[in-house]
C-alpha cells in the first residue's frame, strides 16, 4: 500500500512513522508513506496557503488553489483509491473503516490546518472524511497517524503473529478479553486457572465469555 500525504507540518507525521510496527511495515516495502508539504504549492514567495474566510470571523482557511494543484501533481503519479480529508465533522473512524481501507493500494491523505481547508475542496476532489472522535485537534496530523497505525497494522506480513490483528477489540464487535503473563502468580495475585489449564478449547470459551462481559459492561453501543 502506498500512502502521501499533504500537511503544512510534516515533522508532526514522522516520528510514529519511523518506529514499532509502522517502521517495520516500511522496511518490508508492505507500507510506503510520503509527506507533502503544502507550501511546495504556495501562492507567493512568502510560503502563503491560507487566508481570511469570506463573510469574517475568527481562523485562517487552507486555500483552494494550493490544495488543488497539490493533489492534481500527485494523481499524475498515480490513481487514488480514496482522497481523504482528516476532520473533526468527519465520519467517525472504527476499526471497521480501518480493515475497509486496510484493502486500498493509493490512499492520499490531506491533513487540515487552522479552520480547515476551503469547502470546494471538499466538494471536487475529496472521497472521504474521516474524524478520528469528537474532539477538536490542532491539525489533521495526529489523526492522520492514528488512521495510518491502524491500517498499516492490518496489511498482510506486517504483524509477526499473523493471527494477532483478528483477536484485537473491536475485531467481531467485541472487546479483547483479559491478558496475563507470568508470574503465574503475584504478591498473592493468581492468574485464572482456565489459562494454566492448557486446554485450547476450554481457554478460547473462556475468552469469548469474557469479551463480551467486558463489552456488554464497558460498550454495550457496539455489541450486535
Ligand atoms: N482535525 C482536527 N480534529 C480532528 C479530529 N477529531 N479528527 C480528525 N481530524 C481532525
Amino acid at each position: 500500500m502506498h500512502i502521501d500525504i499533504i500537511t503544512v507540518v510534516p515533522e508532526l507525521l514522522a516520528s510514529p512513522l519511523s518506529h514499532s510496527i509502522m517502521k517495520r511495515a516500511q522496511d518490508k516495502g508492505i507500507l510506503t508513506v510520503q509527506t507533502h508539504n503544502l507550501r511546495q504549492w504556495a501562492v507567493n514567495k512568502y510560503g502563503q496557503v491560507d487566508d481570511y474566510q469570506f463573510g469574517g470571523g475568527a481562523g485562517m482557511v487552507m486555500m483552494c488553489e494550493p490544495l488543488a494543484n497539490a493533489i492534481e501533481h500527485l494523481q499524475k503519479e498515480r490513481p487514488y483509491d480514496e482522497i481523504i480529508y482528516m476532520t473533526p465533522d468527519g465520519e467517525r473512524f472504527k476499526q471497521s473503516t480501518a480493515n475497509q481501507l486496510s484493502l486500498k493500494e493509493n490512499l492520499l491523505i490531506i491533513c487540515g490546518h487552522y479552520k480547515g481547508i476551503d469547502q470546494r475542496i471538499r466538494e471536487h476532489f475529496v472521497t472521504k472524511e474521516i474524524s478520528i472522535g469528537d474532539y477538536v485537534l490542532s491539525g489533521g496530523e495526529l489523526a492522520a497517524n492514528v488512521v495510518i497505525d491502524a491500517i498499516g497494522r492490518l496489511l498482510p506480513g506486517v504483524l509477526n503473529d499473523e493471527t494477532s490483528a483478528l483477536t484485537d477489540s473491536f475485531q467481531d464487535n467485541l472487546l479483547a478479553p483479559p491478558v496475563y503473563t507470568r508470574p503465574a502468580e503475584f504478591r498473592g495475585w493468581k492468574v485464572p486457572e482456565v489459562l494454566l489449564s492448557g486446554n485450547p478449547k476450554t481457554i478460547e470459551e473462556w475468552r469469548y465469555e469474557q469479551s463480551v462481559e467486558r463489552t456488554k459492561e464497558r460498550r454495550p453501543d457496539i455489541l450486535d
